[in-house]
């Protein structure tokens, strides 16, 4: 299964350095933010990969090249503004191809081994399968509403969620996504919604999911790449002092 990490977009809620570098570059304690879900990919068995740069992309590959010093072998594709994080995964098509697809956000932070989620859809690689984690604050994220094993709505962002199970962003698909985003309208924020591809499977009634045990943590913006750094630290087992 082909892999895709999705470096697009302005990165905007990480200015001001964001103006000059590119968002997936910066720091999270001892190391580039996207070096992470890269790994979480290989480590998962995922290590054809297609990373999609946008502004500043010529950082991500200089940094990250044929994609050797991590074990994955990288291609790139490029996706010009912000139109959404669907958008940029429709970039990813041609290399792709048409089999099953594991994508992740360039800015995500996983301690759990993600092996055993992907394997489960490796061994049935129809519909989709997304990852939740149990969240204090869901209204940042994409939130699902489940019953018993089935997944019944994802809604974006809502001012009141309606469970504490935010959607992660790690998301498999089989081939039939890149059909899906070609039907999507632009939600109000003019962008291409994840969530919108992820309720056309639920729709369908082929969407699984598993909640995450270990932490999750992405870095999109200043609070929540502090919080990130600090969770790296502690798992190499540094130890802050007064
Ligand atoms: O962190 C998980 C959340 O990520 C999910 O719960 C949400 O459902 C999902 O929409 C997403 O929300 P964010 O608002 O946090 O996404 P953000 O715009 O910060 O984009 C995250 C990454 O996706 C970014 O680091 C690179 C990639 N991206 C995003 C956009 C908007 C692109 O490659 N191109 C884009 O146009």
């Amino acid at each position: 299964m082909k892999g895709v990490v999705l470096a697009g977009g302005l990165g905007t809620r990480l200015g001001p350095m964001t103006g000059v570098v590119n968002k997936h570059v910066l720091d999270l304690f001892d190391e580039p933010m996207i070096h992470f879900p890269v790994r979480t990919l290989a480590k998962a068995g995922v290590t054809d990969l297609v990373v999609v740069v946008g502004r500043h992309g010529d950082q991500v590959r200089t940094l990250l090249g044929d994609g050797s010093a991590l074990g994955v072998s990288i291609a790139y594709a490029h996706q010009e503004g912000e139109g959404g994080i669907a958008d940029a995964l429709a970039r990813a098509r041609d290399q792709v191809g048409d089999g099953p697809v594991c994508v992740i956000l360039g800015d995500q932070v996983y301690q759990d081994d993600l092996s055993p989620y992907v394997e489960a859809f490796r061994e049935r690689p129809t519909g989709a399968r997304i990852l939740l984690k149990q969240v204090e604050d869901a209204r940042r994220f994409g939130v699902a509403t489940v019953d018993g094993d089935r997944v019944t709505a994802i809604e974006e962002k809502p001012p009141r969620p309606r469970s504490d199970l935010a959607v992660t962003g790690c998301y498999m698909y089989d081939a039939r996504v890149f059909d899906i985003v070609s039907g999507l309208e632009p939600s109000a924020r003019g962008e291409l919604e994840i969530t919108d591809v992820n309720n056309a499977y639920i729709a369908s009634g082929e969407m699984a999911f598993d909640v995450l045990p270990g932490w999750w943590a992405d870095a999109g913006t200043h609070a929540s790449k502090l919080k990130a750094s600090i969770l790296v630290a502690l798992t190499r087992g540094v130890t802050f002092h007064a």
